[in-house]
């Protein structure tokens, strides 16, 4: 806002004394060319130092924003949250092993030291209402804190060119009560009870991409689907329905095209048992 104010004075100064001299000083019939005229000392010394004087201002205004805004690292705090960037998905990985995609909890009021870090190639994790910007360089990290000083879904987008579903790659941080967040964060540590249809899902060769149980940190190509039936949404900002699973899991590359999932020709009734499968993993 001071910024704003500021840059609208000097535009509204700048703007009246052009539009002054345009009327003031327009040619008029039978005018010889004016006479020049070099150099004025005392208005050349007012255009050097009254600029100078605003620039050291926002200068200062600057640094205290920056400080505000992104506090220096606490050294040899460990993480709260690490967060690695796919093409095209977003991992969040908690210290208790809790493991999810796309879809990022954090308790409401307070302040998580988050971890940046990349798959495979560069991208930006971006909350515009809760940080600032922070790069997902592969081979490297980048820390930024992130808090929420309310309870509620923030949404967060790549923003960094990252290939072809760069624009898909949206994700929510939900914020909520910090009961309800370690409610959550112990339920996302476990795996749900077995079911049969995991060794269907082992055949068909899902789990080489996909994880399925919570204790299971290998990294792999595909988000972990441990708890997919607990997420909002699917690839593709896909609403998680059991319709929409379906649909994902035959033809991934209609609905997200260029994603790394192939799509497949699974018969009616494993495609069913996949998805009800799927569906119990919440
Ligand atoms: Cu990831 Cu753009």
């Amino acid at each position: 806002m001071y910024f704003l104010v500021l840059a609208a004075i000097i535009f509204l100064v700048v703007a009246t004394m052009v539009g002054y001299s345009i009327v003031r000083y327009r040619a008029r019939q039978g005018d010889a060319d004016p006479r020049p005229s070099f150099g004025h000392r005392r208005i050349e010394i007012t255009w050097t130092v009254v600029p100078l004087v605003i620039v050291l201002g926002i200068f200062v205004f600057t640094l205290r924003t920056m400080a505000n805004v992104d506090a220096p690292l606490e050294p040899d705090r460990p993480p709260d949250l690490t967060i690695t960037g796919h093409q095209w998905w977003w991992e969040a990985r908690y210290p208790n092993g809790a493991t999810t995609a796309r879809e990022i909890h954090i308790p409401a009021g307070r302040r998580l030291l988050v971890r940046i870090e990349s798959a495979d190639v560069i991208h930006d994790f971006w909350v515009p209402q809760l940080a600032r910007k922070m790069d997902a360089v592969p081979g490297r990290t980048g820390y930024i804190w992130l808090r929420a000083d309310n309870p509620g879904t923030y949404q967060g987008a790549c923003s960094e060119f990252c290939g072809m579903q760069h624009a898909g790659m949206r994700f929510e941080v939900v914020a909520e009560p910090e009961a309800d967040f370690s409610a959550w964060i112990a339920r996302q540590a476990e795996t749900p009870a077995p079911d049969p249809g995991e060794r269907l899902f082992r055949e068909r060769k899902c789990a080489d991409c996909h994880a399925i149980s919570a204790s299971d940190a290998t990294p792999r190509i595909g988000p972990p689907l441990t708890h997919i039936a607990s997420r909002k949404y699917l690839g593709g900002n896909l609403p998680n329905t059991p319709g929409n699973l379906t649909s994902w899991i035959t033809s991934p590359q209609s609905i997200l095209p260029g994603n790394r999932m192939p799509d497949s020709r699974v018969p009616a009734d494993e495609l069913q048992e996949l998805t009800r499968f799927l569906e119990t993993r919440r």
